[in-house]
């Protein structure tokens, strides 16, 4: 496999930037050339970003896994293209090629249609790391059905929420996930999300942990007894559904500021094109290279840069079942020299908490195979990024800090490696296609640098990426609302960012009510909704604060309805209502109990306050004078965690 499109020298990439801003038609339309279509499109891009409306090759009919797939099979039938490396490492790893791989997922495939799966009907993935998790993603998109991921570790009412929104009526599972000493026990938290979702089909479980699960009768299948079923019918084949290139490949929930997360959708031949771009041009990949890709698929990242982008290139992907902590803080590194991999591809987070560990995980491990490293997620600070230089890549691999969102679908500003410049802390500069733009609260562009040639301001994007969000599942005027609004013609990241004079970028963080919590994101409002299920909570506020691993922590004020009473008891009633209604991933770090909120004269808590408070600072904290009771700060500043 050749990429013809492959950026190799700085001049190139100025040249192709250039190009795609210019004639992005021209540009996105060669690349797309070679790609395999059933029809080739009849326009390259349509677009508004009023309604929105964005089109990519509108007209082209095609399905990913024959990009992903069945184009490899004539030159790379036994190159591998899925490596699993079990949790356990005393346990066999497994390496499907590609002639494998296309094989299960057609079987998959036809499992799913057997059991009623049609083109357009969601199904519900809820899956640890296992090999069969990219099967059923894929075979989904072999037979045009939509499929939502959900992370292993969102909670049941979490899981309900998203099946009531996007009206899925097939779910695959497993009866648990293994992660580090934990057996997460998947098949029971479904069973106990299915309680109000009486609309459900059909449950696919696939065995992987053994842990002990209620089959409900008519409702719920083994994954292996669907399999023996197939093959006893003699289906091996399954043709790929022709699909239109708009039609919804994905959905996937994400936070946002407000309200329940949003199902952002994502169409078949834009997300195609640019997540094998990206991951062609990001990381400079050359056939034959390992890409080890740390992310869980539950996440973006792993759509795009474990499945998508690697399959459609040919590329072998290296999924990891386990944590970097377990069996010990050398797991990574033991991975990397096992498999010799070339490109690791990570979050901060992860390489802080290995930090944290010292230099002892890292004695007798080569690391010589490596010579890409990428970090996602959150900014990622310059100590961290100078460890990971010299102890990972010892100084010999470039670094690409790509910056990009769930709704981008792909990277959109990002160093290339080893082509374009690195510079810790900084994104760098915008990959082809995409055009940044800084405004002030106005939607102004910011034309004035500070003192130092640095601008600021908050960061839009101008035009579409063939990756795009397309909208919100059954909610075009939430996506509209959400990311199209704030400022007119311009997509709105939520983020803030500098730039330097030369054009590269530095992602300051999130500018909206969003935490980023390990590289995940959490909306404020979403946990506290949670804090408030609780019986003995009055109010709550939530804010984000420096965290030394996670980047950021949460801290939750709260108003107890009790004023005696242990408050280590509430304390861990909180957490575990957090844990029940969202997932552990939500839970606070601090929690601090208040008598009062700073709120407005209108209401509005002023989160201004309280996050400075969280960040330690007790003298400069603004205008107080528009609050109802200026008094309740100087409660709040005596009492912090
Ligand atoms: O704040 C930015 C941060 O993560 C947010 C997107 O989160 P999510 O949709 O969960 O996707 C994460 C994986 C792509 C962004 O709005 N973010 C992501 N990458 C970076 C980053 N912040 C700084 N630098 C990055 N490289």
């Amino acid at each position: 496999m050749s990429y013809p499109y492959q950026i190799k020298s700085l001049e190139a990439y100025h040249e192709a930037y250039k190009q795609s801003v210019e004639t992005p038609d021209n540009f996105w339309g060669d690349i797309a050339s070679h790609f395999f279509w059933r029809r080739k499109w009849d326009s390259v891009l349509e677009w508004n970003f009023t309604e929105p409306k964005v089109e990519w090759f509108k007209g082209a009919r095609l399905n990913i896994t024959e990009n992903c797939l069945d184009r490899h099979l004539d030159t790379l039938a036994n190159r591998p293209a899925i490596i699993w490396e079990p949790n356990d490492p005393a346990e066999h790893h497994r390496v499907l090629t590609y002639k494998d791989l296309h094989y299960k997922v057609c079987q998959f495939a036809n499992v799913l249609k057997n059991n009623g799966v049609k083109k357009g009907d969601r199904v519900c993935i809820y899956m640890g790391m296992i090999p069969e998790l990219a099967i059923a993603v894929l075979a989904c998109a072999r037979i045009g059905a939509i499929h939502s991921v959900i992370f292993g570790g969102f909670s049941a009412q979490s899981i309900a929420d998203r099946l009531i929104d996007a009206n899925a009526e097939y779910i695959v599972t497993c009866d648990g996930a293994f992660r580090g000493q934990k057996d997460i026990p998947l098949k029971s938290v479904i069973d106990d999300a299915l309680i109000g979702c009486r609309f459900v089909k059909r449950v696919i479980v696939c065995t992987r942990t053994r842990t002990p699960v209620s089959m409900i009768k008519g409702r719920d299948v083994w994954w292996e007894d669907e399999i023996k079923k197939i093959e006893t019918l003699g289906m091996t084949t399954c043709p790929a559904e022709e699909m239109d290139a708009e039609d919804p490949l994905f959905i996937l929930y994400t936070s946002g500021s407000t309200g329940k997360p949003k199902g952002v959708v994502h169409a078949c031949a834009g997300y195609m094109i640019y997540t094998n771009y990206t991951f062609v041009n990001v990381f400079q990949y050359k056939p034959g290279d390992i890409h080890f890709c740390t992310a869980d698929i539950g996440w973006i990242t792993g759509h795009s840069y474990i499945v998508y982008g690697p399959l459609s290139a040919g590329a072998t992907t290296l999924m990891f079942e386990g944590v970097p902590t377990w069996p010990d803080a050398g797991r990574f590194w033991e991975i990397v020299d096992k498999y010799k991999v070339n490109i690791l591809y990570t979050a901060p987070t992860a390489i802080r908490s290995l930090m944290g560990f010292g230099l002892g995980p890292l004695q007798g491990k080569k690391l010589s195979s490596l010579k890409v490293l990428g970090t996602v997620g959150e900014p990622i600070n310059e100590e961290a990024w100078h460890w990971y230089d010299e102890h990972v890549g010892k100084k010999k691999c470039p670094i690409v800090d790509t910056w990009w969102q769930t709704e981008t679908g792909g990277m959109l500003i990002s160093n290339m490696a080893g082509i374009t410049p690195s510079r810790p802390g900084w994104a760098t500069l915008p990959l082809p296609g995409v055009q940044p733009l800084l405004v002030d609260e106005n939607g102004k562009e910011i034309t004035e640098a500070d003192e130092d040639g640095v601008f600021k301001g908050n960061l839009c994007i101008q035009a579409p990426w063939p990756a795009t969000i397309r909208t919100t599942y059954g909610d075009h005027e939430r996506c509209r609302k959400n990311y199209f609004s704030t400022y007119p013609n311009l997509y709105f990241t939520g983020d803030g960012a500098l730039k330097d004079k030369d054009g590269n970028y530095r992602i300051t963080g999130r500018v909206d009510d969003v935490l980023n919590v390990s590289g995940h994101r959490i909306g404020t409002a979403e946990v506290e909704n949670a804090i408030n299920m609780h019986a003995g909570v009055v109010e709550s506020a939530v804010v984000g604060y420096p965290h030394e691993i996670k980047g950021q922590g949460i801290y939750a004020y709260v108003i107890s309805q009790t004023t005696h009473g242990d408050e280590s008891l509430i304390r861990k009633d909180i957490l575990q209502t957090v844990t029940r209604i969202i997932g552990p991933i939500a839970k606070p770090d601090k929690i601090q109990f208040v008598k009062g909120l700073p709120k407005t004269r209108s209401g509005k808590i002023m989160r201004r306050i309280l996050r400075k408070i969280a960040e330690g600072e007790t003298e400069n904290l603004g205008d107080t004078s528009t609050l109802l009771d200026p008094g309740v700060v100087d409660d709040i500043k005596s009492g912090k965690v």
